[in-house]
């Protein structure tokens, strides 16, 4: 089919998400045509290094056969059996390789079909354990400012995103929003603290709210190991530690969010293994698969389980698609190609390399911050470095949606450019990549930003 009669389709049939489809009126829909490793074809044929995995999925890079053979090898087998009172191999097999992948005894796992519902079914499975367990009151979750955790309705209240969630209120009642880690702009933050003093300081917001709201009618704590939202805010010092003290403190679940920080995104397979804890609940997705096939995953411990294992009593939820047959091969396959190539060592291997180079860029004047972990990083955007002064929403429309963003579209440049917090560009490649591309991203990056400087130094 042409490039025009696809866009002719895509514009009034396709209904692309969390996108102005106005915007498509005038211009012509971007067309993936297919990938190879890193490196991403538009349907005219021009070449893009993919800065952001797809959205923060492709770890293994794209084009990989083994995992469209394992895919076609299953279907022809059993393309489709539900994991509802019956079971398959690929389930069982993942089920148990993700344990054994997954810190202490985070033994238990329930498929879903991607991140949101992973969420969706951890806030009720902690819910029903506690009604299980005569704790009844217990159904509120508190999560973080700007921290997205998915657009179903149950994920969409314990997002801290108040620009998506306002539309869709009222809500599922009981979610509550502290402050998160962003040390560069947190009025948590003052001169000369550690990072350890400021992780204390951001726990003691947590606990803070579960002390106002009522420990006992507490749930879960929700976190992701680095909050995407806002720009790969990392957790200062000590702050898992504290969080994971509060919680056993008034008996509440620490649910780790891992949507994009588990399967090798920050050089271990769970982000909570990078910084230490253990949490009661992973949530996790995208990489599972590396986007082969939709697949989400929450991985429970031992004791979340034991209500459960009575006779008459059932975890009252289920997904028809959760635990695809074909979906699960595909994780095995992936799973297989992070063990043979060593993709986490990879990331370890390059991430002070990626660190550095992206540091390198603080002689741009609008390059204010540079912060993340692994191959998770975002550059926060400043009109004025010395005084941190923000752009006004005009100002940002247009250098961030106008500007920057074609810019590196143009030069070939994937990432995403956000304004959900502040202005940042995130970038988050494929764990395959080595220093020639982590180089290739860099050199977009300065000569882009270099231009857009320019721009801002005469507004
Ligand atoms: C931390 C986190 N949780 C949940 C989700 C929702 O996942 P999905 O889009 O697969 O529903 C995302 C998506 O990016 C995420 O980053």
């Amino acid at each position: 089919m042409t490039n025009e009669k696809l866009q002719e389709l895509a514009r009034k049939h396709l209904w692309m998400h969390f996108t102005s489809m106005g915007y498509y009126h005038e211009h012509d829909v971007p067309i993936m045509s297919h990938g190879e490793g890193c490196y991403i074809y538009d349907i005219h044929g021009k070449k893009y290094i993919d800065g952001i995995a797809g959205l923060f999925v492709s770890q293994i890079g794209h084009g990989r056969k083994e995992i469209s053979e394992a895919i076609a090898k299953q279907t022809d087998k059993l393309a489709y059996f539900p994991i509802w009172n019956n079971a398959h191999q690929p389930a069982i097999e993942l089920a148990a390789r993700l344990a054994e992948y997954a810190p202490a005894d985070l033994n238990r796992v329930f498929f879903t079909s991607g991140g949101s519902e992973a969420v969706e079914s951890a806030w009720k499975l902690v819910r029903q354990y506690y009604t299980e367990i005569g704790e009844h009151r217990r159904y509120k979750v508190i999560s973080r400012n700007l921290a997205y955790h998915g657009t179903t309705m149950g994920a969409l209240s314990i997002n801290g995103l108040t620009a998506i969630r306002n539309t869709f209120e009222p809500l599922v009642p009981g979610t509550f929003h502290v402050e998160n880690t962003d040390a560069y702009n947190s009025h948590l933050m003052t001169e000369g603290m550690s990072s350890k003093e400021f992780g204390i300081k951001c726990a003691h917001e947590i606990e803070r709210a579960i002390e106002i709201e009522g420990p006992e009618t507490v749930a879960a704590v929700f976190l992701e190991p680095v909050q995407n939202s806002g720009g790969c805010f990392v957790p200062p010092d000590g702050y898992f530690q504290e969080v994971r003290r509060i919680c056993d403190k008034y008996g509440i679940m620490l649910v780790s969010d891992e949507v994009i920080c588990a399967f090798g995104r920050l050089g271990h397979m769970f982000g909570a293994d990078r910084y230490n804890y253990v949490p009661d609940i992973i949530t996790c997705a995208k990489g599972l698969t590396s986007g082969y096939a939709p697949l989400g995953a929450m991985i429970c411990r031992d004791f979340l389980m034991e209500p459960f294992l009575k006779e008459d009593t059932t975890f009252l939820h289920g997904i028809t698609f959760g635990g695809h047959p074909a979906s699960c091969a595909a994780a095995m396959a992936n799973l297989d190609i992070f063990e043979k190539e060593d993709i986490l060592g990879n990331v370890k291997r390059n991430e002070g390399l990626f660190k550095e180079l992206l540091e390198g860029l603080y002689d741009i004047p609008i390059v204010g911050d540079v912060r993340g972990a692994g191959y998770f990083f975002g550059i926060e955007i400043v009109k004025n470095k010395a005084t941190k002064e923000a752009f006004s929403k005009d100002e940002m429309k247009d250098i961030l949606f106008n500007l920057l963003s074609p810019k590196l579209y143009e030069k070939g440049l994937i990432c995403r450019t956000d304004d959900r917090g502040a202005p940042v560009i995130q970038l988050a490649p494929p764990l395959i990549c080595g220093p020639d591309e982590l180089r290739e991203i860099e050199q977009i990056l300065r000569t882009v930003l270099t231009e857009v400087a320019e721009v801002v130094a005469n507004l």
